[in-house]
């Protein structure tokens, strides 16, 4: 029988702590910031990690086009909630890990919005990740990534060598944790 998307949620957290990474699904406010740069007419918009739809529903409420909204989930129990809130939405049961082999069937991507427990993966993992992000991404195209920490949870290293910069958005205080929210772009030629 399939699961409200609550109990998929709690139902993952018992099974997999470090994969899912919260402790409730994030709060409306910061699903607001997440998606507060991406204008309905932005063009194709991939989401990873959505979880139980937090963020799914803010794009949608933006006025982005069901059509034009992509994600990308691994944790089984997540589709099917998913799949039935958002009929209209490609939902892919994929390891963000594999972005860069999906560059052919994904296509071109004006934005990312990320929901990944960053700060659970080694760092070889968030290199592919965002690696594989950015082959997707558009010139202009910004990758957004909320973070539990102060600083952003996309190491250093990693920023230098796809030559990007981090830039923090804000803090959302009222958040279970507070979060910060980073825009991750390609530095400036
Ligand atoms: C912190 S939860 C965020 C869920 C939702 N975006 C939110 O903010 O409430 C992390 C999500 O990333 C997913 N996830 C973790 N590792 C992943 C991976 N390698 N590829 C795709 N999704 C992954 C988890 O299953 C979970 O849905």
């Amino acid at each position: 029988m399939q699961q409200p998307p609550l109990a998929a949620f709690f139902s993952a957290l018992l099974a997999e702590p470090r994969k899912i990474g919260a402790i409730v699904p994030s709060g409306g406010r910061l699903a607001r910031l997440m998606t507060s740069e991406i204008e309905p007419s932005a063009g194709k918009v991939l989401e990873l990690g959505p979880g139980t739809g937090v963020f799914t529903a803010a794009l949608l409420k933006r006025g982005l086009p069901a059509r034009d909204l992509t994600l990308v989930e691994l944790e089984s129990r997540f589709i099917a909630p998913l799949q039935q809130r958002f009929p209209d939405v490609t939902i892919l049961r994929r390891d963000a890990c594999e972005l860069a082999a999906c560059k052919e069937e994904l296509g071109p991507h004006a934005a990312i919005v990320s929901g990944l427990p960053f700060r659970n993966m080694p760092a070889e993992i968030v290199r592919a990740i965002v690696g594989g992000g950015f082959s997707l991404l558009e010139r202009g195209g910004a990758f957004y990534q909320f973070t539990y920490g102060h600083a952003c949870s996309v190491p250093s290293d990693v920023l230098d060598e796809f030559g990007l910069q981090a830039e923090r958005l804000g803090r959302v205080r009222l958040n279970i944790p507070p979060a910060s929210v980073f825009r991750i772009s390609r530095r400036p030629a």
